[in-house]
């Protein structure tokens, strides 16, 4: 392909997140895979404060050490429409008071590569929407849906898809009736019970619980990250298996499976263990609480066994549950789909979606023979797809009603 026929595909990162430096790395990983035959990459970094950047500084991984001085040698980035539903990038040149605007960049689609807030959760996909432009990955509601713990909950619950025993909690709800709740909770769940903010990641603000004054104490605890907590059954037999679901709704395929393996001494990691392991290259601990542990499903930092040994049987169910919910979600582009094997039931159930899941699960492509960079060409073309066929439907009539004419319309069946 000639350079000049070359998608401009700005990768977009960072954002205001608890999982930034995660996206970082992801951001990274996307550009370095990226086909430079068919597409010219643009970083576009968005600040810890909510600001974006483009810029070659921004390539060096390295640089990400130093963020003030990082964001010194970037250029703060405006946007404009551009035509064919395309985005103009307006940078301001680097160097602090005295910046040179910097020539536009005209780009075709946004690579959305951000963890965690608005740029998971549906908020840069609205922007993106609205301003007409194409983006990879899920649409708005796939996105605000999957970050819902509750409502995602709930959409597979009304589609048959088994879930645990759950009883969500808004925090006006809370105030003032916790004997009730705490009550309601030892009735329908029992213990270990699992509290979770509703709608956060990472594992942040979990915690088991095996009485009822830790159960307190950890849904307090969870209100301090989120307005709606959501208490589940604990499962103590608990087989994790997840699988990367990659294409859109009618053309969705399957990946191999995964079993995360959770650490020998200690079956619940924290944040920290997660994402900030210590020179030695051993976790960090943080001690759990009297009666209440914290939790991680650590995925960047656990081992896993691909392919996960399961049965034909199994395999078959779990794939199928996996595709089911990306189409119940009306997912694009690839997600991962959590599980959770209740060992002493013998049974599936759902536990959450990633709607850009961590390192976009290309380890999971891989064995099928699909490698990063063909799953980042296969994201852009995804993406791109979906933005022409948004293009050819109708979204506004080219009749003026407020023209003369239409005018006379509207009167006459207003006062009829
Ligand atoms: N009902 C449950 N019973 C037992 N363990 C659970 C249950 N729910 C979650 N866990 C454990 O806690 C981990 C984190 O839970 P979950 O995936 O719901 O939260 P998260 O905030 O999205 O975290 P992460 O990003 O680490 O996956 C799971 O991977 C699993 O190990
Ligand atoms: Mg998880």
């Amino acid at each position: 392909m000639s350079q000049t026929n070359r998608k401009t595909v700005a990768v977009a990162f960072g954002g205001v997140s608890p999982e930034h430096e995660v996206s970082v790395i992801s951001a990274h990983q996307v550009l370095a895979a990226m086909d430079r035959d068919r597409y010219n990459p643009v970083p576009l970094y968005v600040g810890k404060d909510g600001r974006w950047f483009t810029g070659a500084a921004l390539l060096d991984l390295d640089a990400y050490k130093d963020l003030a001085a990082l964001r010194e040698k970037a250029s703060p980035v405006s946007f404009a429409p551009g035509a064919f539903g395309r985005l103009r990038l307006m940078p301001q040149g680097p160097g602090g008071w005295f910046r040179m605007k910097a020539d536009p960049i005209t780009v075709d689609i946004l690579f959305l590569a951000f963890h965690g807030g608005s740029g998971e959760d549906g908020g840069v996909q609205g922007l993106c929407q609205s301003m007409g432009v194409a983006y990879t990955g899920s649409g708005v509601l796939a996105s605000a849906i999957g970050m819902d713990k509750v409502v995602s909950k709930q959409l597979c619950e009304a589609a048959g898809v088994p879930v645990v025993e759950y009883v969500s909690i808004y925090e006006w709800e809370w105030a003032g009736s916790e004997e009730q709740y705490l009550d309601r909770i030892e009735s329908e769940i029992g213990y270990p019970a699992i509290v979770k903010p509703a709608r956060l990641g990472s594992s942040i603000g979990i915690a088991i619980a095996s009485e009822r004054e830790a159960l307190d104490r950890i849904i307090e605890e969870a209100f301090r990250f989120d307005s709606k907590v959501v208490v589940e059954r604990a499962v103590e037999k608990l087989t994790e298996i997840n699988c990367s679901v990659l294409g859109s709704p009618s053309e969705a395929r399957v990946s191999v499976l995964e079993q995360p393996v959770r650490g020998g001494e200690s079956e619940l990691l924290t944040f920290a263990d997660k994402y900030q392991r210590s020179q030695d290259g051993g976790p960090k601990r943080s001690l759990p609480a009297k009666g209440a542990s914290e939790v991680s499903a650590g995925m960047a930092s656990l081992d896993r066994i691909i392919p996960a040994p399961l049965d034909e049987s199994r395999r078959t169910e779990i794939t199928n549950l996996a595709k089911r919910v990306f189409q119940l979600f009306e997912c694009s582009g690839v997600a991962r789909i959590d599980f959770m094997i209740d060992e002493e039931l013998d049974a599936v159930f759902f536990n959450e979606i990633n709607t850009i899941p961590g390192s976009f699960s290309f380890y999971l492509w891989d064995p099928a023979g699909v490698d990063f960079s063909a799953l980042v060409s296969e994201l852009i073309e995804i993406g791109l797809a979906r933005h022409r066929a948004e293009a050819t439907r109708v979204r506004s009539y080219d009749v003026n009603l407020l023209s003369e004419k239409s005018l006379g319309g509207l009167k006459g069946s207003k006062s009829s």
